[in-house]
């Protein structure tokens, strides 16, 4: 991955930020000044202001509706990090601020007292910034800026979507995650899997599918590079899903689907740690092991099945989702068959997903773009031509969450595809640079857009590395 290391180094430090700004406020609510905890979390603070001061030269912490910044980069929410940064913004919000900035070092004491007057101050309904900044001077705090709430980077990426229904989205993925990595450990400690729980997270994706498709589709631009097979897992159960859906599936076969989809790769409990978790490229003998893992996942379900409880599709996608509908993958057959209708969507969202994500099969991630022009290329012979086509018009040419160059210079991040089919090129996009490189939130517009000419007034011109950018694309969808 070629991040640079500045935006690297940084992109830790405002994470570090969060977590120690949180646990200091939480410190000076919970605990008296001269408590350990607080002393030690004043220590951090101050430390990680520091190493800002020293990246930047600056140390500045700016909260939006659905944003934190720091030092003007925002801060990549992860699934560790999710609960902090939330925590962090509602309250930060609810104090009705939009931030503070160090305009100098401050020492682990003075970051303690820092903590403890914001952390216990209470709104006093109106020019809060003014208020808090006077009880930081009164307590002898200097050298910290209270900021004003609002301005340039308070933004709705979907102002149709409410707060609450992106959290109750962020909710279903991470639930998905969970229940995944529940169901693997329990299988490699040979426990029962939790079924309900499994069954409750599918049907949940599927509602999601089914009302807020975009928001949860976005979602599955979440990379998480600690958890990649738990993540994949889920992303393979929302995109098979959203496929089936596309094609008029009803709610119980998309049920079906995404319960089959869930669990496609659950043979690779069997596969050794070693061989699943290498950070290299493996050798053929360690590729051929890792191949196991459709056989092992068929057999893991067959002998779990009890009189209705185990259907036979979710083996067939756990033994077929590799073969390729030509069968010119693996395991390899002695006998022509043709794949199970579940197994040829699964395949398609499985090698999406894979084909995106660093690590699941140990290759280079390609961009979401790419990976479609390898679905049609092997369309009809790996793929079914029919449902690629399907898949295409769900995620569109340039993908939801795709960040592109534009023709006009600007830089943004698609959002929906066009409804029409004639449009797959010109997707609902959302700007995030301007053409003279600074950074914007929004507005949201669709490439279909002409000038009185008839002319297009933008056009994707190349699709873009987020990563070398140092952008978080989930959190322009829903609370990741
Ligand atoms: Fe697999
Ligand atoms: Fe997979």
């Amino acid at each position: 991955m070629s991040v640079s290391p500045i935006i690297h180094a940084r992109h830790g430090l405002g994470t570090e930020l969060v977590q120690d700004l949180w646990v200091a406020f939480r410190s000076a609510q919970l605990y008296e000044p001269t408590n350990e905890t607080l002393k030690s979390a004043g220590q951090k603070l101050a430390a990680c202001i520091r190493s800002l001061h020293e990246l930047d030269q600056a140390a500045k912490l700016e909260v939006g509706d659905d944003i934190i910044e720091v030092n003007g980069v925002r801060v990549r929410m992860e699934l560790h990090t999710y609960e902090l940064y939330s925590k962090l913004r509602t309250f930060v919000n609810e104090l009705g601020v939009g931030g503070f900035e160090w305009t100098a070092l401050i020492d682990a004491d003075e970051a303690a007292d820092f903590a403890a007057v914001v952390g216990r101050y209470t709104t006093n309904g109106g020019r809060e910034h003014v208020t808090l900044g006077a009880r930081l001077t009164e307590a002898g705090i200097q050298n910290v800026k209270v900021l004003t709430r609002g301005g340039e980077i308070v933004h709705d990426p979907f102002a149709e979507a409410d707060s609450l229904t992106k959290e109750r989205v962020g909710v279903t993925y991470r639930m998905g995650v969970a229940v995944v990595r529940d169901l693997l450990e329990s299988q490699r400690e040979g426990r029962l899997p939790p079924r309900y729980r499994i069954r409750r997270a599918v049907q949940s994706i599927v509602d999601e599918v089914l009302t807020e498709q975009m928001l949860i589709l976005g979602m599955t631009c979440l990379r998480d590079y600690d958890e990649p097979t738990f993540t994949h897992s889920v992303n393979v159960c929302i995109l098979s899903v959203s496929l089936g859906h596309k094609i008029g599936l009803t709610r119980l076969e998309l049920y079906k689907l995404g319960l089959a989809a869930l669990l496609h790769d659950i043979g690779k409990v069997d596969v050794p740690k070693e061989v699943l978790n290498k950070a290299g490229s493996l050798t053929d003998h360690e590729w051929s092991v890792m191949q196991r893992h459709t056989t092992y996942g068929a057999w893991r379900l067959v002998s779990e099945r009890t009189p209705g409880t185990m259907p036979a599709h979710e083996m067939l996608v756990a033994f077929e989702h590799h073969l390729n509908v030509d069968l010119s993958g693996y395991p390899k057959l002695y006998t022509p068959r043709e794949l199970s209708f579940y197994s040829k969507i699964v395949g398609i969202a499985d090698a999406f997903d894979a084909g995106t994500t660093p690590r699941v099969y140990k290759t280079d991630p390609i961009t979401p773009a790419r990976m479609v022009e390898i679905l049609e290329e092997q369309s009809g012979t790996r793929f079914d031509p029919v449902l690629v086509k399907a898949f295409i018009s769900v995620l569109g040419i340039v993908p939801v969450g795709s960040m592109c160059l534009l023709d006009t210079g600007e830089v943004a991040i698609v959002m929906t595809p066009d409804p029409s089919a004639k449009n797959l090129r010109r997707p609902r996009v959302r700007l995030i640079a301007a053409a003279d490189g600074v950074r914007i939130d929004g507005p949201e517009l669709s490439l279909t857009e002409q000038d009185d000419a008839g002319r297009y007034s933008r056009s994707i011109v190349k699709v873009l590395d987020p990563d070398k950018y140092g952008i978080d694309i989930p959190s322009h969808f829903a609370e990741a």
